[in-house]
């Protein structure tokens, strides 16, 4: 198994955003604010991806009939934002986080906007893994414990159509190689890089 790059245009953030998209990503942008300059304890693995640039990107791979179906999964899904911008394109959204104050706001935040994204406490790495000690020499913002959480999902890793993560840098290979383990062949899984916007493979 090998991963595919896939190309995506360089004038993607030129791309318009629907209303919906854009009322999704206002209020969760006002909600995140809030729950950081509120007195909670810091989640210091949490920092939100650009959620206009995913809307953009999203809708250019579901426009270009990229997927293999229509199912989405976020891995470290925070407020879930991503998770629910996937919902509201037709797709069956599911988001995993192992920060239990993040899934409630990402619960709570679907609840406010009406959308019926799920989200499920725990860690998005699946039993199994071949090598996962190796792979997870050096990283250090991803909690690297396997767990049993695609059982409560009701869906194997290999259900899912794309998977989308924001890893900190340095960290996308351990992403990929979670990727190229666990997910069905055609399946793609998008990241978010920061400065370099958004990486999108396919496992072939
Ligand atoms: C950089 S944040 C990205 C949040 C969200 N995807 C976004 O783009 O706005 C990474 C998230 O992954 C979560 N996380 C780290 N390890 C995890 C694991 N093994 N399973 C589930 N979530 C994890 C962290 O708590 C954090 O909220």
């Amino acid at each position: 198994m090998t991963l595919l790059q896939i190309n995506i245009p360089e004038p993607i953030n030129t791309l318009p955003v629907c209303n919906m998209s854009s009322q999704v990503i206002q209020v969760a942008n006002q909600r995140i604010e809030d729950h950081i300059t509120s007195a909670q304890p810091v989640i210091h693995n949490f920092v939100q991806c650009d959620f206009q640039l995913f809307a953009q990107t999203l809708s250019w791979i579901i426009e270009n009939y990229l997927l293999s179906g229509m199912r989405f999964c976020e891995l470290g899904s925070g407020f879930g934002v991503a998770t629910l911008l996937a919902s509201i394109r037709g797709m069956e959204s599911i988001g995993i986080e192992i920060e239990p104050t993040l899934v409630e706001q990402s619960r709570k935040l679907a609840e406010r906007l009406n959308i019926n994204s799920r989200f499920f406490c725990g860690s998005f790495i699946p039993r199994d893994i071949t090598n996962i000690d190796n792979l997870s020499v050096e990283v250090e913002h991803v909690a690297t414990h396997e767990d049993d959480i695609y059982e409560e999902i009701g869906l194997q890793a290999d259900d899912f159509d794309l998977f989308f993560a924001f890893p900190w840098p340095g960290e996308y290979h351990f992403f990929e190689a979670i990727f190229e383990s666990a997910a069905a062949d055609g399946a793609c899984l998008l990241t978010y890089r920061g400065r370099d916007g958004m990486n999108l493979v396919r496992k072939t």
